[in-house]
């Protein structure tokens, strides 16, 4: 695996054109959900295609440090499960869920209803993000719980019995929040629902659903019966469609080119991207379809095409919300101007994606304006080499990165490191297709 350096540059290639076949590491969202149930679930859960990154294992060794064994057996992952009640307090009463939200919204689901005091950190971008969004609901269902004035992590959670069912309205779409309320609802006397604005991933329930719980899925809510127990299964990963993103873009935008995109996770929760892209003009499709535990996957055929600019349909957000970086630089090299409303969630992410993204453009010529819940860019960029800042964001890092091919000079992107939380081996598929990315 090539390593990934703070600063990397990205040489665009003369005539470079790709028809290949690519399978993109596991799914992020599955991953981390796979380790949390296998860890709190009856039995041993075997994992296939767990995705080794930096948040995901970050999720994995906060389950080992509360007394689950997981162990490597080649390609697999056996997890240990102990049990709803069989967690213990980590030794120094600490997690680090270092850079992932997801880790750690979806872990204090599970450590506001234990009966051990605990805290949970994260890094300093993590630290900065917006933690009520949890605390406010888990507090209703009588968890003990302390964020910073800020309302951020680090957060402190008291030793608790159990906890109260609640029926949630959730004011974002965000899968993180279902997914912390429906895991403290596993240790909740009576019914719990949570309600959201949008509908946001599904993977939780669907994962919940593997492991024999029952839930019911009804346009925008959800409701279980609070307090049901957790038997091992086996998860298969699907491959991520948010890693796949910026080679679908690639694709498109190349000439000649196609590639297809092996066992990808079309969940239809996550397929915004993909419907984004077509009504830009994109060709892509479908074959090789099937469902494993709730989730739907298929091999994705991207051929190039001319792109032209859309305005976004809200309907598309939800489902699109990690793959808006890239779509930014499609948007730039398409024919015509894009406009994006109704994401103000962008500005929450592990960067403020908005600004990120803006900043970064503007530096390379692309012409394009912020609002404060989108942004508006002109098409037709000629996009000029320059140095950039991914402002410590992966997907930020990735899109400038995939940028570089399409310019006219060398683009140079600060700060990649964080590539590793979620696509540790991004670079060597960028070398396979024939990117200069050093
Ligand atoms: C995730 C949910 C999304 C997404 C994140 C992964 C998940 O966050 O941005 O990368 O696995 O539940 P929100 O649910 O807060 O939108």
């Amino acid at each position: 695996m090539a390593e990934i350096k703070n600063t990397l540059t990205s040489t665009p290639v003369e005539n470079l054109t790709v028809t290949q076949f690519v399978r993109v590491p596991g799914d992020k969202s599955i991953s981390h959900r796979s380790m949390i149930l296998g860890g709190i679930a009856q039995g041993t859960t075997q994992v296939t295609g767990f995705l080794e990154s930096a948040d995901c294992i970050a999720t994995m060794k906060a389950m080992q440090s509360m007394g689950v064994k997981i162990e490597k057996n080649g390609d697999k992952y056996l997890v240990h499960g102990v049990g709803k009640q069989g967690l213990k307090a980590p030794a120094d009463g600490i997690i680090d869920c270092g850079n992932s939200g997801t880790g750690m919204r979806l872990l204090s689901g599970v450590m506001a209803a234990q009966s051990f005091d605990s805290t949970i950190t994260g890094d300093a971008s993590l630290n900065s993000r917006p933690m009520t969004r949890i605390t406010t609901p888990l507090s209703m269902m009588g968890a003990k719980v302390q964020a910073t004035e800020a309302g951020t992590a680090p957060i402190k959670f008291s030793a608790v019995e159990h906890l109260k069912a609640i029926n949630y309205q959730s004011p974002v779409a965000s899968a993180q929040v279902k997914s912390c309320v429906l895991l403290a609802g596993l240790y909740a006397q009576g019914e719990v629902s949570l309600t959201e604005p949008k509908l946001s991933r599904d993977h939780t329930e669907n994962m919940l659903r593997g492991f024999g719980c029952e839930l019911q899925s009804e346009d925008l809510t959800v409701t279980m019966q609070g307090g049901q127990s957790l038997t091992a299964t086996d998860v298969i990963v699907p491959a991520d469609i948010s890693s796949a993103a910026f080679f679908m873009v690639l694709a498109c935008l190349l000439p000649n080119s196609e590639i297809t995109f092996k066992d990808l996770c079309v969940n239809p929760s996550r397929t915004g991207v993909i419907s984004i892209l077509q009504l830009m003009g994109a060709d892509i499709e479908f074959t090789n379809q099937s469902t494993n535990a709730g989730e739907q996957i298929a091999d994705v055929v991207v051929k190039s095409s001319q792109l032209k600019g859309i305005d976004i349909p809200h309907e598309y957000i939800a489902s699109a919300i990690d793959e808006f970086p890239i779509l930014f630089i499609a948007a730039a090299l398409a024919q015509g101007e894009t406009r994006l409303t109704g994401a103000m969630e962008l500005r929450k992410k592990e960067s403020d994606r908005i600004t990120a993204m803006a900043q970064g453009m503007t530096i390379l010529g692309v012409k394009c304006h912020e609002l404060e819940d989108g942004i508006v860019i002109q098409g037709d960029s000629t996009l000029t080499g320059g140095v950039v800042d991914s402002d410590d964001d992966h997907r930020i890092a990735m899109s400038f990165l995939i940028a570089g091919q399409f310019a006219s000079g060398v683009i140079e992107v600060k700060n990649c490191e964080n590539i590793m939380t979620s696509f540790p081996n991004f670079i060597t598929i960028c070398h396979d297709l024939g990117l200069a990315i050093q």
